[in-house]
């Protein structure tokens, strides 16, 4: 049994993977500073799953701000998946805030994963580091351009996560997700607001021509990524020792927001009606990662199919959507 940290546990991602800890038999102390960017409801429910386990922490709380001290001493690994992850709103007034939790926020932690010899440390990096490539797939060897200022943020804490893997040997991973969905998706995110739309037969908003390519990928197969991670930095795992490296999180395929569209459409039972509104700033045209370098080292890769993830995140909709 080891002790975790994970950052950000009352979100979509964080909280499924600290579940996942605890199921495995973990301690696990979870932080958030439950920020306002989705609904407070979705958070609390989360994080009250978790309270539900005797081998959880709570800490609730700005990592810029909390005496983190006593909580990092005596940690194994830290998973910190806290950031304000829209890639839409990072524009304007937002950006420090940005700079403030997904920057800031990543060297406090690693500056005191460093001082409290944590062994292992895993960075939720993000595939809008890349931005727009001129070729796909999208290959940890091209240089990062991001094209949003949230972007830019995740690329800034990618580049600490390895001047303290460099200077200081902490044993760190950063995992590039692409595009995230599943059980308890952000509410500013694609899938939760088209599955709301059509379920309330209210118009779909698509953004741009709606030929823009995402590699969806499933929550728990990016769970499994974060564990793949941790073991590898441990002893190997089920592939090779890794330290100090990047890999894509992705699912290898692509689609674009029409097709996804009609999918949704197949499992819900019911045809979209969509609005079109100008491309938002920031949206890149396509992603697609190239999985070839995780699959190697980490021995992971994805294995839920996008029709199957999109109807266990209707279903879990369906069960919990809040009363109209
Ligand atoms: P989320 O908003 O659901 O979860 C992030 C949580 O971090 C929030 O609950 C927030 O309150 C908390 N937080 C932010 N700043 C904090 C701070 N300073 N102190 C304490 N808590 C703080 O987002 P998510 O979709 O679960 O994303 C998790 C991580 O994965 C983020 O780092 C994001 O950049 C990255 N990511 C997400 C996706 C995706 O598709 N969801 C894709 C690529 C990368
Ligand atoms: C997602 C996450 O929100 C980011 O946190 C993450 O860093 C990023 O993936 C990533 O892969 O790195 P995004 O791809 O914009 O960002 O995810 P969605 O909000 O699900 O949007 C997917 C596509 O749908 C985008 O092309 C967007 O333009 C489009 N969209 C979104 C609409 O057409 N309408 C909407 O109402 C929402």
């Amino acid at each position: 049994m080891s002790k975790a940290i994970v950052t950000g546990a009352a979100g979509f991602i964080g909280s499924t993977l600290a579940e996942k800890l605890l199921e495995q038999g973990h301690e696990v102390v979870g932080i958030d500073a439950f920020l306002p960017n989705y609904c407070a409801f979705q958070k609390n429910d989360n994080w009250n799953h978790l309270h539900e386990w005797d081998g959880f922490t709570g800490v609730v709380g700005d990592l810029v701000q909390l005496d983190l001290d006593r909580i990092v001493a005596g940690t194994d690994v830290i998973f910190h998946q806290a950031a304000l992850p829209g890639v839409r709103d990072s524009w304007g007034k937002s950006f420090p805030a940005y700079l403030h939790h997904n920057v800031l926020a990543t060297q406090v932690l690693l500056h005191l994963a460093v001082k409290y010899r944590v062994k292992e440390f895993v960075y939720a990096s993000s595939s809008s580091v890349y931005g727009q490539q001129s070729t796909l797939p999208l290959q940890e060897k091209m240089c990062p351009s991001p094209f949003s200022p949230y972007g830019v943020t995740k690329l800034a804490g990618e580049h600490l996560v390895r001047a303290y893997h460099d200077n200081y040997g902490l044993a760190t991973t950063s995992l590039r997700y692409f595009t995230v969905y599943g059980p308890r998706q952000r509410r500013d995110m694609a899938i939760y607001r088209f599955i709301d739309a059509m379920a309330h037969g209210r118009e779909v908003k698509v953004y741009g021509d709606g030929n823009q390519t995402r590699d969806f990928t499933f929550v728990e197969d990016v769970v499994r990524a974060n564990i793949a991670a941790w073991q590898a930095l441990a002893d190997g795992g089920s592939g090779r020792r890794t330290n100090g490296e990047v890999f894509n999180v992705g699912s290898g395929t692509s689609v674009s927001v029409r097709e996804l569209l009609e999918r949704l459409g197949q499992v819900i039972g019911c045809s979209p009606t969509i609005t079109r509104t100008p491309a938002a700033a920031g949206d890149v045209r396509a992603t697609l990662a190239d999985v070839e370098s995780i699959k190697t080292a980490l021995g992971w890769q994805a294995t839920t199919p996008l029709q199957e993830g999109l109807a266990a995140q209707y279903r879990w909709y369906q069960q919990t959507r809040p009363l109209p």
